[in-house]
């Protein structure tokens, strides 16, 4: 099957021109002007903004999380997800049995996604202890599944221990492979905990207040010189919230540290600290690491323009407001960490970053499609539009007003960050390798045609 897109406003992380594009067989064929073929299906995008599927490299459906499951499976995970103009997600896995081999929640995970998912998918790796068999198993992974990154985690019950992550950096460095990790440093964070439960400060606010700035930029810098000490291995911090993190960042890209990739997420632009002053609505915005001021939100943006930030994920992680945050309710140390956000992404950033002038629309695919894709060996099969790459597309009116509101959008849970937001812009339509499968607002795929993506070799790694 043909498809032409007419008229359009193509828009590459670095350049944006009027052209038709053609796809044939699920693959991007030709992009010019004036393209015609009797047998193709046309589709107009004059006046829209053309723009490569969506990237989202930092999802959890079916996140088991102790007593507590994420609402979104992957399917509709990647309903949501696709409504929201991204074609790809590369989802971190749920940490396994103490003890099990590195491959147990790569098997879970196919159980999970294979068949279910609407759109393409990729899995990092998680490692939760080390041991000679783990740092084998990472090759094996990466060889065999196309698993070319691993999380780890210096908080949480799994945390690694400094010792551990130099040798699993080392590991990485050797075989090519990108560690992604969550900063925050657990002594501190554990101790506010537990202070502000034993002094009764237990609404949500007190969740922010334990895990401040200074922890996570401790904790990044301390990656951050991990990593140079194994030779500049291949790191990757996901989620960066502050102004503090991006100074230890800037500070390393300074002293030209190679392999060192940065993560912003969607709700460290745009929203703050405010979120957790009602001390109800407040469990919604209950994350890790917290939301924090608007001068984070503006030194974020500002790292985006100078590239010191290379994406911006959304760690979508879903816990219904009605039933798992309640758990929360007299005690923020009891709710489920974790929010939605893999459908307000896209709409977010553009009417945030894009149409407010903070960041150019270049730079807004540069974020959301090319670099995740660099980041994750996924370019340029996908996050660019050119001749090879997939028929990703995503048409963008940049004209239309909405407002978001739970009830139009697509994910299994029951409430967004985001109620009542107006934004500037709207997506029209979503293609899949060449398939329409949103169309105003209506999701038009299938269960299971997600394909799932064995990756290459991060630009981290080369
Ligand atoms: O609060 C969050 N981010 N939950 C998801 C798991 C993680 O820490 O990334
Ligand atoms: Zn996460």
């Amino acid at each position: 099957m043909r498809t032409i897109i007419k008229n359009g406003l193509i828009v590459n992380e670095s350049t944006v021109f009027p052209g038709d594009i053609l796809i044939e067989k699920g693959i991007i064929r030709e992009i010019g002007q004036g393209l015609s073929d009797p047998d193709a299906q046309e589709i107009d995008a004059a006046g829209k903004y053309v723009l490569p599927g969506a990237v989202d490299v930092h999802t959890h459906m079916d996140l088991q999380a102790g007593p507590n499951r994420a609402v979104d499976d992957f399917y509709t995970g990647t309903v949501a997800a696709a409504c929201g103009g991204t074609t790809t997600i590369v989802d971190h896995m749920a940490f396994g049995p103490k003890d099990c081999s590195l491959w147990h929640q790569v098997e879970e995970y196919h159980r999970l996604a294979d068949g279910k998912a609407v759109i393409d998918y990729g899995f990092h790796g998680v490692i939760q202890h080390v041991n000679d068999e783990i740092l084998q198993q990472m090759g094996e992974i990466a060889e065999k599944e196309g698993i070319t990154s691993f999380k780890v985690y210096l908080t949480y019950d799994f945390k690694i221990a400094d010792g551990d992550l130099y040798q699993v950096l080392k590991q990485a460095k050797k075989d090519g492979l990108v560690i992604a990790v969550h900063c925050e440093n657990d002594g501190v964070v554990n101790y506010l905990r537990s202070y502000y439960k034993s002094q009764g400060m237990v609404t949500p606010v007190y969740h922010a207040k334990s895990r401040p700035g200074r922890c996570e930029a401790e904790a990044v810098s301390r990656m951050i010189h991990l990593a140079a000490m194994a030779d500049d291995a291949p790191l990757y911090i996901v989620h960066l919230s502050c102004g503090d993190s991006l100074a230890e960042v800037r500070k390393a890209r300074a002293q030209h540290q190679k392999g060192l990739g940065v993560e912003t997420c969607t709700q460290y632009l745009t929203l703050t600290e405010k979120c957790y002053e009602d001390p109800a609505e407040g469990l919604k915005a209950i994350m890790s690491p917290p939301l924090r001021t608007q001068r984070d939100c503006e030194e974020l943006w500002a790292g985006i323009q100078d590239k010191s930030i290379d994406t911006i994920a959304t760690d979508h992680c879903p816990f219904n407001f009605g039933v798992e945050k309640q758990l929360g309710r007299n005690d923020f140390t009891a709710c489920p960490n974790g929010a939605p956000g893999v459908e307000e992404r896209l709409p977010v950033i553009y009417s945030e970053g894009v149409a407010k002038g903070r960041i150019s629309i270049s730079d807004m695919v540069r974020v959301l499609c090319a670099e995740p894709s660099r980041m994750y060996g996924l370019y340029p099969k996908k996050g660019v539009i050119q001749p090879g790459a997939d028929g990703d597309i995503v048409i963008f009116d940049p004209k239309r007003e909405k407002t978001i509101t739970h009830d139009a959008l697509h994910s299994a849970v029951d409430y967004t960050c985001y109620e009542g937001l107006k934004v500037q812009g709207a997506i029209d339509l979503v293609m899949q390798r060449g398939n329409v499968i949103v169309k105003d607002n209506e999701f038009l795929g299938q269960k299971g045609d997600g394909q799932y993506l064995k990756r290459g070799k991060s630009i981290l790694a080369e």
